[in-house]
């Protein structure tokens, strides 16, 4: 590392799909330590000790011989860990931020309402012109359950359990959530997935989760069950889904996220009557947080300090 590179350092925004402008212009107030350039006005490439990434463009991170650290802009970081050039040794560090983390909580527990209150029944009530009230199951008997109980799927289940839901989180190592039961491993997923009547994803895209939700997990679920997919397309595998809520096994899905995105014109998800589809914004990494918690773990990076989030790349998340 060259005295100057050492002395100042040098962050670079490499981001597709961002308002860069904007994450110049935040990363500037919150970091007036550093010197931060946006991709592909980089400068001499040697300077650079930090990289800001989402969507990354392919083969930039392999070009920057001194970098010390880098940091998604998103709590996902599958495509980061996918780029066959990212340094072996520099640490990754995902975001956990509160943002990000809002934004989730509100859309898990609106839909999660939507379906307990019986909302498309309604909607369908209302196209018929027809006055028919039900009473709902009391919270304590619907029972959520949550794949994943990390920073967001712990968030919401938390939440969740606060309206009075009967809730479970699924883990892959033990987590302890007041009021939440807690299934851990594979050995433990059937026995959540039987008792669960309304299914949130909320895992990180691995080897291990790729394809989770599919023809023999969905079968597990009571009939008429609810998914929430938060977390990746790859989760699901999407003629399974329609099967299952073609077959009534499924009573509905709102889908956030998408093996291809934008989710193309003719994907039949687009007109599937039991499907919601959403654009990929149930959490919006939104750049006023964000950039205060990016600022705060490159500090502590700087310092030598360890970053809380820092990915385990032999987990792969
Ligand atoms: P996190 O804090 O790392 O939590 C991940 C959770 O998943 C942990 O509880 C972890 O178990 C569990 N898990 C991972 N692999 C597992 C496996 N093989 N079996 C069982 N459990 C497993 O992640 P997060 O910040 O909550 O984010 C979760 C995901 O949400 C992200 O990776 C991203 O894909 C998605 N996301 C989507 C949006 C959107 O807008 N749609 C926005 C933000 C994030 P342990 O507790 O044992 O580690
Ligand atoms: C968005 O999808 C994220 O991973 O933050």
């Amino acid at each position: 590392v060259t005295a100057a590179a050492a002395a100042r350092p040098v962050v670079l925004i490499a981001c597709q799909g961002v308002d860069t402008d904007a994450w110049l212009a935040a990363l500037g107030r919150e970091l007036p330590e550093a010197e931060v350039r946006v991709w592909p006005e980089a400068g001499d490439l040697a300077e650079i000790t930090l990289a800001v990434v989402w969507r990354c463009p392919a083969g930039v991170l392999g070009r920057l011989p001194n970098l010390r650290g880098i940091f998604s802009l998103g709590a996902g970081v599958e495509a980061v860990l996918a780029d066959p050039q990212l340094p072996a040794s520099v640490p990754l560090v995902r975001l956990v931020d509160p943002g990000l983390a809002t934004g989730m909580n509100e859309f898990v527990t609106m839909r999660v309402l939507h379906y307990h209150r019986d909302m498309d029944g309604y909607a369908a009530d209302q196209r018929s012109h027809t006055w028919a009230p039900r009473a709902p199951p009391l919270p304590q008997d619907r029972r959520v359950g949550i794949l994943g109980a990390g920073a967001l799927g712990g968030l919401c289940a938390r939440t969740l359990a606060g309206f009075g839901f009967d809730v479970a989180s699924w883990s892959r190592s033990p987590r302890v959530i007041d009021g939440v039961r807690n299934y851990c491993g594979r050995d433990q997923l059937s026995d959540f997935l039987r008792r669960t009547e309304i299914l949130v994803c909320l895992l990180p895209l691995t080897a291990d989760t790729d394809g989770i939700i599919n023809r023999r997990t969905l079968a597990e679920l009571p009939r008429g069950a609810f998914l929430i997919n938060v977390a990746r397309g790859r989760h699901v595998v999407d003629e399974d889904l329609i099967e299952a809520l073609d077959s009534g096994r499924l009573a509905a899905a709102t889908l956030d996220v998408f093996r291809e995105e934008p989710l193309p014109p003719q994907h039949p998800f687009w007109s599937h009557p039991k499907i919601t589809v959403v654009p990929h914004i149930s959490a919006v990494t939104q750049v006023a947080t964000a950039s205060r918690t990016v600022a705060t773990n490159v500090r502590l990076l700087l310092a030598g300090c360890s970053v809380p989030d820092t990915v385990d790349r032999s987990r792969g998340y």
